[in-house]
């Protein structure tokens, strides 16, 4: 008996991530219900999307464009809603795959409630993980929901992590690019335009990661995100640069074996990896030609140029109040960067000034962790108004 087509949501499709999982999903031949597709304010690529997938419902989380958008979709039968509120009712929209790719914090209620739907969720967005791991676990076992993840690095580990030998774990190794200044001087980094931080040498993604990615905040990300998805301490998860992108993380093993998981520098592979959990289809993405490499490299992290790492293992150290605080000044940091307001290297000098602001002892609801993340951007905001310096290293 043939099985109905699964229903399918991407919440943020017109992002990088987004646009990867709408061409993994044209390339396959098993026909899929596109249920709902969000985004932010580009109306024309979402509703150039939702036209092409024949979706339900497109919705834009900037109410100002519901217009824009209506206007655009009439003539079809694609429901059309704008606004946060409509955002979240699209997330509660029954679906049996909701790719979770909402950059930053603005993905964590979303999120939150595809998993109270209880169903398969593939979670891009990071950031949630690092500030609300707890809770977005707990909700996620509490309503019988699976997570799959997408990032590349736990993507990897996922494949290669054998959960029913996991006392058998020595480690997990995730790897790093570098990004683009990997072998830059600390010096040359002062003047660092947000152009040259955006070209990012090996894989193409949105802003915000991309200038995580130069910090290498994003792998100070992404230790955190670890230490939930894999339920691991901070002790077993360690960070090895490797420029090639080729091994996207290792499984490390106390009989000395290491297990690693390969492919091209696309996230269309670990998007049709879980698409396709627990079975493998198709990518349509780049694949690895191994004629053509030439060389592994592979070098310890530069702490002193890229202090986000130390960070990182800091603040899981100190507890989840400092994650969300990292969080919380690196997405404000980042937007005044990407706006030219401050230096590259403020960047994480202000992450410094979040972590100096006084932590709450209990966190519990997702209340209180979004209000304590306003309470750090606002704070790291006035600081950067404060600065009578554009740059706070010069001073
Ligand atoms: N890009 C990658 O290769 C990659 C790899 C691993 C993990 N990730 C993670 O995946 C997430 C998405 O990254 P990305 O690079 O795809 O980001 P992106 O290209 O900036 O796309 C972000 C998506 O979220 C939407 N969005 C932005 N702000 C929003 C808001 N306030 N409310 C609702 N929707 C909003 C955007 O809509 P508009 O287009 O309308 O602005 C877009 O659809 C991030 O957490 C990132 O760390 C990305």
């Amino acid at each position: 008996m043939s099985q109905a087509p699964r229903k399918i949501s991407i919440l943020g499709s017109t992002g990088s991530v987004g646009t990867s999982t709408v061409k993994v999903l044209q390339a396959q031949s098993e026909p899929y219900n596109v249920q709902v597709l969000t985004a932010n304010s580009n109306v024309t690529l979402l509703a150039e999307q939702a036209k092409m997938l024949n979706a339900s419902h497109a919705v834009i989380a900037d109410a100002a464009l519901y217009d824009d958008l209506k206007s655009i979709l009439s003539g079809t039968n694609i429901k059309v809603s704008a606004g946060e509120t409509a955002l979240h009712e699209a997330a509660a929209i029954p679906a049996d795959w909701i790719m979770a790719a909402i950059v930053g914090m603005a993905g964590l209620k979303p999120l939150m409630i595809a998993l109270e739907q209880g169903t398969t969720v593939a979670i891009a967005n990071k950031e949630p993980l690092v500030a609300a791991g707890e809770l977005v676990l707990k909700t996620a076992a509490g309503h019988g929901a699976t997570i799959l993840p997408i990032d590349s690095e736990h993507n990897a580990v996922f494949q290669v992590f054998e959960r029913t030998n996991k006392e058998a774990i020595e480690r997990i190794i995730l790897t790093a690019s570098g990004g683009p200044f990997r072998t830059k001087l600390l010096a040359a980094l002062r003047d660092v335009t947000p152009d040259q931080a955006l070209a990012h040498p090996n894989w193409s993604m949105g802003d915000k990661i991309s200038i995580d990615s130069a910090t290498m905040m994003n792998k100070a990300l992404e230790v955190i995100e670890a230490h939930y998805l894999f339920d691991l301490p901070a002790s077993q998860i360690d960070v090895l640069v490797h420029p090639q992108s080729i091994i996207h993380s290792m499984v490390e093993y106390h009989d000395g074996s290491i297990l690693a998981q390969m492919g091209a520098a696309d996230m269309c592979t670990p998007i049709t990896n879980a698409l396709g959990w627990p079975k493998r289809l198709k990518t349509p993405g780049k694949k690895l030609d191994f004629k053509t490499m030439n060389r592994f490299d592979f070098e310890p992290v530069d702490d002193q140029k890229f202090p986000a790492v130390q960070t990182a293992y800091a603040c899981l150290k100190s507890g989840q109040a400092a994650c969300i605080a990292m969080n919380a000044a690196n997405e404000a940091a980042v937007a005044a960067f990407l706006n030219h307001k401050i230096a590259f290297l403020d960047i994480h000098a202000y992450v410094s000034e979040g972590l100096k602001i006084d932590m709450p002892s209990t966190l519990s609801s997702l209340d209180d962790i979004v209000a304590f993340d306003n309470f750090v951007r606002a704070q790291v905001e006035s600081c950067m108004m404060n600065s009578s310096s554009s740059s706070i290293m010069k001073s």
